[in-house]
């Protein structure tokens, strides 16, 4: 059983990343999801963290918020791909239980500090709370077992042409992160773009009771599902990873996130040529795409019979 400490701004993709590991309780023990501001504002993205642990069943898993902001740059928001309310289409009972005193940063260093070596922190929102995380208590990088990512790229962007929008919404914050001694696994676009919903995924989702309530209304309102072709479910790849990551190819290398750029502000640098260097990522190359979905969907299987 793998602990797992979920930060997340759902967000589509990020609620679709939590039904896998809401469905995936053979494997993964949730000890935590911390918010951030990203996708919308952090308000939105914490009620929609409040209502997924009700609708997906995760128990008493602590609802922590953290930062709403970047460290220092205006916000960027993406409610143009994730709708008004940060989950397009989907509408979910409102929850009953509210958030966990505290902020995600302490959240953070405190579950970590209480048991080193255990916990795998999984970011798929921008790195805040991390980078926050990392300045409070340096140690949470020996404390931490992994850290994985949803975030940038070695070969384009999505918010514009050199960055992902995970880096874009807050560089610094991923330069920090990328900086701070840990080797980040990667999962970046140039893997997470074939993660997609196509239409055949689709039809596997429409079964599936209660659940298909979140799936398809998620999956239809992120992109028009087009015949061969849907949204990409970014943030259920981290996940993925921390279930197998025999599903990717994973290539050390040297991230440095582009802070400074006029036009490349946010981009992850990427450079495989590590020679004498430490690598600080093993970036993600490749996906087996059918392995990826007969994983997910088993847990969405698993999932679904137990929400009716
Ligand atoms: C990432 O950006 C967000 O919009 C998604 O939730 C995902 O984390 C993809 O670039
Ligand atoms: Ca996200």
């Amino acid at each position: 059983m793998k602990k797992v400490l979920i930060d997340c701004d759902p967000g589509i993709d990020d609620a679709l990343a939590l039904a896998l590991a809401a469905g995936s309780q053979d494997a993964l023990d949730v000890v935590g999801v911390t918010t951030v501001g990203g996708n919308v504002d952090l308000p939105l993205t914490t009620a929609n963290a409040l209502a997924l642990r009700e609708f997906l069943d995760l128990g008493d898993v602590p609802v922590t918020p953290g930062s709403a902001g970047a460290l220092l740059r205006h916000t960027v928001r993406a409610d143009h791909v994730h709708g008004a309310t940060g989950l397009g289409g989907v509408v979910l009972p409102a929850p009953e239980r509210g958030v966990s005193e505290g902020h995600a940063v302490d959240f953070i260093v405190d579950s970590l500090r209480a048991a080193p070596g255990e916990i795998t922190l999984v970011a798929v929102g921008p790195l805040t709370n991390l980078a926050l995380a990392v300045r409070k208590e340096p140690r949470v990088v020996e404390w931490a077992r992994d850290l994985v990512i949803m975030g940038g790229s070695y070969t384009r962007g999505n918010h514009n042409p050199a960055a992902e929008f995970n880096m874009l919404a807050d560089p610094e914050a991923a330069a920090i992160v990328f900086e701070a001694g840990w080797t980040v696994k990667m999962m970046g676009l140039d893997v997470t773009l074939s993660a997609v919903v196509t239409s055949s995924v689709l039809d596997r989702m429409w079964p599936l009771g209660r659940l298909a309530d979140l799936l398809v209304p998620a999956a239809q309102s992120y992109k028009p599902v087009t015949a061969d072709d849907g949204p990409a479910i970014h943030d259920a790849c981290a996940v993925a990873y921390v279930l197998d990551p025999s599903l990717f190819t994973c290539v050390p290398a040297v991230v440095n996130v582009e802070t400074a750029g006029l036009y490349t502000r946010g981009m992850t640098v990427t450079d495989f040529e590590v020679g004498d260097r430490r690598a600080n990522a093993l970036v993600a190359t490749s996906l087996d795409v059918k392995r990826f979905w007969d994983l997910v969907m088993a847990a969405y299987e698993r999932l679904a019979a137990r929400l009716g």
